[in-house]
């Protein structure tokens, strides 16, 4: 009789658990979308040059259907009736192009691909990092579709050049479209350009500040400007989990969306992650010293997440549904590092972007050699090389641990097993299945 109780009395406290947050959930997003803010700063006046907007579109429907709110978001309808044009037209042949990974799998690095093009791109280096750190911090980073819906409405503004709402979720809030606080700002060439360069501001201190030249603050109003400027743009981020997430942004008639996803050895990843945030590696470290490592625990638990959710995505873009045909591209990290020139080529091929000289000189210097390489986020290096190294550097009990967990998506994209020590230190042994993703 009493645990009849307990279970009721249990029921009813998980019950005002689970009301509490989701009401701090709609709190939080009521907050942070446009329309339920009056006090929202107002845009910048940008729609009128937007040379991504295609000729026959009226200026009221495309002016700024972006400020919905995401919870209303609906899908641009396509034009189902006999409309003459195709559905997609830019006067420019402009591509946006987002770069989707997850962290250590070299992200950074093949995102530099991308921004070494910066006579015709804007590039954009996690721009995404300020919103998961907010949305965390006001929900306790609870609610995935929340995340999920948010983190694709600030894309599809970026894309379009508008920063508007990416600047509600930087903190300290940016000051008449001015922020010292934008995270890694020096990574994006496109917002260290002289054009968005301002004079630099005597006592304001700006962490990422641009490394090319002094400049102050960052003005998203000239960032804005610049970005509009730029035939294409490019926006890495490793925080999309879900391909199908993003299925509204790829079908907004006002973009020509190329997503590319860039995979890695979960085994390479654990290791490298290891080795980059240490601090919170303690228990796997613990776990290599002493060779037993639970199954049921939570890191293990978010190991096994990271893994399911990559290969789930890859798997809705390796079935080519309509809304992704020819949209959709996979990238192993391992067959960049070993053939960077080629894959490079084919990424740009993929994109319909230009492959440039500058583009090329830079992968041919960044590929080879280099003593320089410093920095946990370091792009320099020499890349043939170093994707093996983790092979070195994990213990056995780990990788085995990562192969069950992880086993599916290894599989699908062509990582071997090892079933030793030896296996996993002797590099006569490749742990690459020679495997082409087929897309178009
Ligand atoms: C926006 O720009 C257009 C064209 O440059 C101009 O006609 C219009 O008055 C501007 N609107 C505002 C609110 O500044
Ligand atoms: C579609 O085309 C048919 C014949 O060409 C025409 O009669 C009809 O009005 C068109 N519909 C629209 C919505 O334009
Ligand atoms: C769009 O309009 C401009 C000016 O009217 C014209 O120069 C351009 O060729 C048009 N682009 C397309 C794709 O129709
Ligand atoms: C940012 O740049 C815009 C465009 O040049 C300018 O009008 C505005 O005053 C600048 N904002 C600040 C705070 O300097
Ligand atoms: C880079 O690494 C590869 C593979 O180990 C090696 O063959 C090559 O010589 C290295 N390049 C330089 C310039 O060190
Ligand atoms: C590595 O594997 C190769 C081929 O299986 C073998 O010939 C070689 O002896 C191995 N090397 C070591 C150090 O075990």
């Amino acid at each position: 009789m009493r645990n009849k109780y307990a279970v009721i009395f249990v029921f009813i406290v998980a019950l005002v658990i689970i009301e509490k947050e989701n009401n701090i959930i709609s709190r939080v997003s009521d907050k942070l979308t446009p329309r339920q803010n009056p006090h929202a700063p107002p845009k910048p006046n940008i729609s009128a040059v937007d040379p991504l907007k295609p000729n026959g579109s009226s200026p009221s429907s495309s002016s700024c259907p972006l400020s919905e709110p995401s919870a209303t978001f609906t899908p641009p309808r396509r034009h189902v009736e006999n409309v003459t044009e195709p559905p997609r037209q830019y006067s420019n042949g402009g591509r946006h192009v987002l770069l989707l990974a997850a962290t250590r799998t070299g992200s950074s690095f093949v995102g530099e691909f991308f921004n070494q093009q910066d006579g015709t791109m804007f590039y954009l280096f996690e721009p995404l990092w300020h919103v998961e750190r907010k949305l965390a911090m006001a929900t306790g980073g609870t609610s995935a579709s929340v995340f999920a819906q948010t983190y694709r409405d600030v894309l599809q503004q970026l894309f379009l050049c508008d920063f508007t709402l990416l600047e509600r979720f930087i903190e300290p809030p940016p000051v008449d479209h001015v922020t010292a606080a934008l995270f890694r700002r020096e990574s994006s060439a496109s917002l260290c350009e002289e054009s968005v360069c301002t004079p630099v501001v005597k006592d304001v201190f700006e962490r990422y500040h641009c490394k090319e030249r002094p400049c102050g603050p960052l003005n998203f109003t000239l960032a804005s400007q610049s970005c509009l400027r730029k035939v294409h743009r490019a926006i890495k981020t490793v925080r999309v989990r879900q391909l199908e997430s993003l299925r509204p942004l790829v079908e907004d008639p006002r973009l020509d969306v190329r997503v590319i996803q860039l995979v890695r050895d979960p085994r390479a990843v654990l290791a490298s992650r290891m080795v980059a945030f240490s601090y919170k590696y303690k228990n796997w470290k613990q776990w290599q010293v002493n060779g037993e490592v639970p199954i049921d625990d939570d890191e293990v638990k978010r190991l096994k997440g990271n893994c399911d959710s990559v290969r789930m995505s890859a798997e809705v873009g390796l079935r080519r549904p309509a809304w992704l045909q020819r949209r959709y591209m996979l990238v192993r990290y391992e067959d960049i590092a070993r053939y960077p020139m080629q894959k490079a080529t084919e990424m740009y091929r993929f994109s319909g972007i230009p492959f440039t000289s500058q583009v090329r000189e830079w992968i041919r210097k960044n590929t080879q050699a280099s003593s320089e390489a410093s920095g946990v986020y370091s792009t320099q290096k020499n890349s043939s090389k170093q994707v093996e190294k983790w092979r070195f550097t994990i213990p056995f009990n780990l990788a085995q641990m990562v192969q069950k967990v992880c086993g599916p998506t290894m599989k699908l994209f062509g990582y071997r097993f090892v079933n030793d020590e030896d296996m996993l230190t002797n590099k006569s042994y490749s742990l690459l299945d020679e495997k082409i993703f087929h897309f178009s």
